[in-house]
């Protein structure tokens, strides 16, 4: 094999956002315990466990390859007077490792590309690994899309050092796939993810960009996650409702240990 065909081999990341559910801190604690044990043992995948800030306790553990655990936010700033917010460095004086970053839902309410980037920065100022969700609202037939997704990804990561693009994990989201019940179909998100990566080489180096996680998100379950899992260009999958029901979240792991994860050198167009 040529030294540039050669691949590198890479966990795959199953991204469980609970988004502001349950309901209840009971229902949080069966949700947590459930998931732990689903992260136990797992050879080829990584469980990041992302509840809402109230329940966030619920899902420590020590940490093994298998299973993590994250926020779905972090405040803009390091310190201060800014109620409501939760600071970078508290989540981390929980031991989290990631933290979700410029979600749609949060785009919705108004928080702009500056704004994402710099909790993108704040992140990783205290070690927490980024997940930066990424992605179009609608599509149209002369791929004008993919101009927008290029700036919201120029500007979702301003300002983040070369060096930095190391540590992040992309989430490519269409906004029209989330919470409904049509996904991407795969072969799409393959071609979106190999745009993405393009665009990343503009911002850092060819081999840094290759390193970064690609995560697909948006209607993702059982019954369509292996399609995704089965290619090689999706890293991982970020997953809202599904990743709430732990028998569909086990046969989605399941899928997942099963596939052979690489990153390789794809044709880049
Ligand atoms: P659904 O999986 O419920 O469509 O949500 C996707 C999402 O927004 C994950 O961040």
């Amino acid at each position: 094999m040529k030294k540039s065909a050669q691949k590198a081999r890479i966990r795959t990341f199953i991204i469980a956002n609970w988004k502001m559910n349950p309901a209840t801190h009971v229902d949080a604690k069966k949700l947590a315990t459930k998931s732990k044990s689903l992260g136990k043992g797992l050879k080829k995948t990584t469980l990041v466990a992302c509840p809402p800030f109230p329940f966030l306790s619920d899902v420590v553990a020590p940490h093994t390859k298998g299973y993590a655990y994250g926020a779905q936010d972090v405040s803009l700033h390091a310190s201060g007077s800014h109620t409501g917010d939760v600071a970078a460095s508290q989540i981390v004086s929980l031991k989290a490792s990631y933290v979700i970053v410029g979600h749609s839902e949060r785009r919705a309410k108004g928080e702009s590309d500056v704004e994402v980037a710099t909790k993108v920065r704040v992140a990783l100022s205290v070690g927490l690994t980024p997940i930066v969700c990424v992605g179009e609202r609608e599509r149209d037939d002369e791929a004008r899309y993919l101009l927008t997704l290029r700036e919201q990804i120029h500007a979702s990561l301003e300002g983040v050092s070369p060096r930095d693009f190391g540590k992040i994990i992309i989430a490519y989201e269409p906004v029209w796939a989330i919470g409904g019940d049509t996904a991407n179909t795969p072969d799409d998100t393959v071609e979106t993810i190999l745009f993405i990566r393009k665009t990343l080489m503009e911002l850092t180096s060819e081999k840094t960009a290759l390193s970064i996680p690609m995560l697909y998100g948006g209607s993702v379950d059982d019954t369509n996650a292996a399609g995704f899992l089965a290619k090689d260009e999706i890293n991982g999958l970020l997953i809202g409702r599904a990743s709430r029901d732990p028998k569909k979240l086990a046969r989605i792991i399941e899928a997942s240990e099963k596939r052979n994860s690489q990153i390789k050198k794809t044709k880049i167009r």
